[in-house]
């Protein structure tokens, strides 16, 4: 469906819906490079088709030779809750990754999560830097919030994308959705044209998966061009409250 082989690669690839994606991006022709810290382990745990990039997401200097030559990006590395964590893992390895390719331009998948634009979470307050970053890069760009990993029952595997962030409950009541399903979402926004500039959460209800995820992309609000936040997004992060850093990084952005 939409099909043409890419070289993908997969940041956070080790994880458990980096591996997923992995897997599903083999399964669609795409030849992968996995970004891992430790290439013994990941060769444990990948399959032996996905080359090894090995790198560090803090350590710029390491993410050139992974970045070359690829056509597009997975990004669902994480690193927690702790707010230092998330600025300096979740959100400064988007930074980095999008440094790394230096102009050149890769069709970017996100993952961040629902309650994103929730205010007053320190550490949603990176994820969303991490979104906003990606949005003013200049690439075309799919971003996916998805809600609780796993917290789906069996029946629910129809797939729903929401827009605004509405649900900030900070539990499942937010919305669950399967791993695989995730991993089937941002493989497909790769090679799905409706899938560009569309940023939305990713939830389950009860019913059947769908076959084509076409109409579910082309039914969203587009992201306006080079605008920070999303279609549907409350505007309660003014770029003049955001920290220093976070206007440094946006200036410095390859372009
Ligand atoms: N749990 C939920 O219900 C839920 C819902 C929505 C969103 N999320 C988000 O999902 C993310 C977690 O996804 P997951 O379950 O796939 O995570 P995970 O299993 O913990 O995997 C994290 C991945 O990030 C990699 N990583 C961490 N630091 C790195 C670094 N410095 N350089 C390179 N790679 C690094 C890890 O590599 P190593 O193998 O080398 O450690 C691993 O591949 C979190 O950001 C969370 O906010 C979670």
């Amino acid at each position: 469906m939409n099909d043409r082989s890419l070289t993908v690669l997969a940041v956070g690839a080790t994880g458990s819906i980096g591996r997923l994606v992995v897997a599903e991006a083999l399964r669609r022709g795409h030849r992968v490079k996995a970004l891992v810290r430790d290439a013994g382990r990941a060769e444990r745990v990948l399959p032996a088709a996905a080359d090894l990039a090995v790198g560090d997401l803090t350590r710029p200097a390491t993410l050139a030779a992974a970045v070359d030559d690829v056509d597009a990006i997975v990004l669902t590395h994480g690193s927690g809750t702790r707010e230092a964590d998330v600025r300096d893992i979740d959100y400064a390895g988007v930074a980095n990754i999008l440094t790394a390719l230096d102009g050149r331009r890769a069709r970017i998948a996100l993952m961040t999560a629902v309650g994103t634009t929730r205010p007053g979470t320190p550490y949603a307050a990176w994820k969303r830097r991490a979104e906003r970053l990606v949005r003013a890069s200049g690439n075309a760009y799919t971003i996916v919030r998805p809600g609780w990993f796993d917290y789906n029952d069996a029946t629910q595997r129809a797939i729903v994308f929401r827009q605004g962030d509405t649900e900030q409950s900070g539990t499942p009541a937010d919305g669950v959705i399967a791993r695989d399903e995730i991993a089937r979402v941002l493989v497909d926004s790769l090679t799905n044209p409706e899938a560009d500039h569309r940023t939305f959460e990713l939830v389950a209800s009860d019913g059947p998966e769908q076959d084509d995820l076409t109409p579910l992309f082309a039914a969203l609000t587009r992201d306006a061009a080079d605008a920070l936040d999303a279609a549907e997004d409350a505007a309660t992060a003014p770029l003049a409250d955001e920290p220093q850093r976070f206007r440094d990084d946006l200036a410095a952005l390859p372009r």
